[in-house]
């Protein structure tokens, strides 16, 4: 048998309609400098910031190159009398924030019935939704920092009601987020009563719905989950943010953040952080990967979940494959695995369907 006959296509899906757009033109470099070609070959998916899609020779192109060309439109793999194929398969959305890890693009797959890697409709649409997703952990009783959510149409009707609730649960510092985003985007630190207001108004731009939440001072502490059924948890990575709290300026652009991998702790701690990631990612009813973040409170020691994110950073630098690198999975083998659950996922899932 020739070689092509057995190499996997792997369609990689990047670009995006989020915020994190250019993120993920990194990480997808990333992936497919590392995807092994005896094993697979790559069909590279670019989605412009508009949400058009359109097949590219690889993310390796300089981003004026990307968007250049004709573009494929809904269900692009079903495209009749198209030159080119999208056809793949298994798909590797590695698309960060809405419209890509939010279960939008899952639920594609799943109508079009392809494999993918990663979460679920559920658990995609359960993690992107702060609210959801702490709403899960705490009826899991996972520890998270107290918290509050507030309706845009709820602060529209009463803002001195919403203020004053607010101000009766809460003391600075305290964090006001909107639900649904990610990067830091539309986050801001209460310090003192007086910038309430502005901090909603400002995470109301970004979503209907927003958290308020307790400010916990601490470290950060992120630890990646693998796995479908079994998942297993990496040793735990820290993030030192080099500004007041860990926003979209440190993140992307100055790069001032310091990183601890692993994190510094005792064995104690990393079994705790442990433990919770994989109780957070079944909390969800995650599959594939995740990455779930922690504080570590000063004054406790005591661990809050903060987040999980089903298709965290996966540059060569990000702290998803870092940290599995350091647990002993290279960066090649956590693709090769993260593909072959994806595959089994869907051959289980279709299995269930026919018995039902
Ligand atoms: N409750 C909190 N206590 C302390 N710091 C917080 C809290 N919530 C958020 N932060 C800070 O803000 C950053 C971004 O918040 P996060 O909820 O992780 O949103 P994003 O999805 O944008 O990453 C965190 O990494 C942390 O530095
Ligand atoms: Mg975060």
């Amino acid at each position: 048998m020739g070689k092509m006959k057995n190499t996997l296509r792997v369609a990689l899906l990047f670009g995006g309609r989020s915020a994190e757009h250019e993120v993920s033109l990194t990480s997808a470099a990333a992936i497919y400098r590392n995807l092994n070609p005896d094993k697979y070959q790559v069909v590279s998916v670019f989605i412009d910031k508009a949400g058009r899609w359109r097949p590219v020779e690889s993310p390796l192109l300089p981003s004026e190159q990307l968007d250049q060309g004709d573009f494929f439109s809904f269900l692009p793999w079903k495209q009749e009398n198209s030159p080119i194929s999208l056809e793949a398969d298994i798909y590797f959305p590695i698309l960060h924030g809405p419209f890509g890890e939010d279960g939008t693009m899952q639920g594609l797959f799943e109508i079009a019935d392809v494999p993918y890697v990663g979460a679920s409709v559920l658990a995609s649409a359960a993690g992107m939704d702060k609210a959801v997703a702490k709403a899960l952990f705490t009826s899991c009783h996972l520890p998270v920092a107290e918290y509050l959510t507030i309706k845009k149409i709820d602060w529209q009707k009463d803002r001195q009601a919403c203020l004053e609730h607010i101000h009766g649960i809460f003391n600075p510092p305290f964090f006001v987020k909107p639900a649904n985003m990610g990067s830091s985007v539309g986050i801001t630190k209460v310090k003192e009563p007086g910038q309430t207001a502005q901090a909603l108004e400002l995470a109301f731009q970004y979503d209907q719905k927003i958290l308020v939440e307790e400010g916990i001072a601490g470290r950060e502490l992120e630890c990646s989950v693998l796995g479908d059924e079994n998942p297993k948890a990496s040793l735990p990575g820290e993030v030192i943010p080099h500004r007041e709290f860990y926003d979209y300026r440190d993140k992307y652009h100055e790069g001032k953040t310091r990183f601890g991998i692993p994190a510094d702790l005792t064995p104690e701690i990393v079994t705790k952080v442990q433990g919770l990631a994989l109780q957070a990612f079944r909390a969800i009813d995650c599959s594939g990967m995740a990455r779930v973040d922690f504080f570590l409170q000063d004054k406790t020691q005591k661990l809050f979940l903060n987040e999980i994110n089903t298709i965290p950073g996966f540059t060569q630098i990000s702290m998803y494959p870092k940290l599995w690198e350091i647990s002993g999975l290279p960066f090649q083998q956590l693709l090769e695995e993260l593909i072959t659950l994806g595959l089994e996922r869907h051959r289980s899932r279709k299995h269930n369907l026919e018995w039902t």
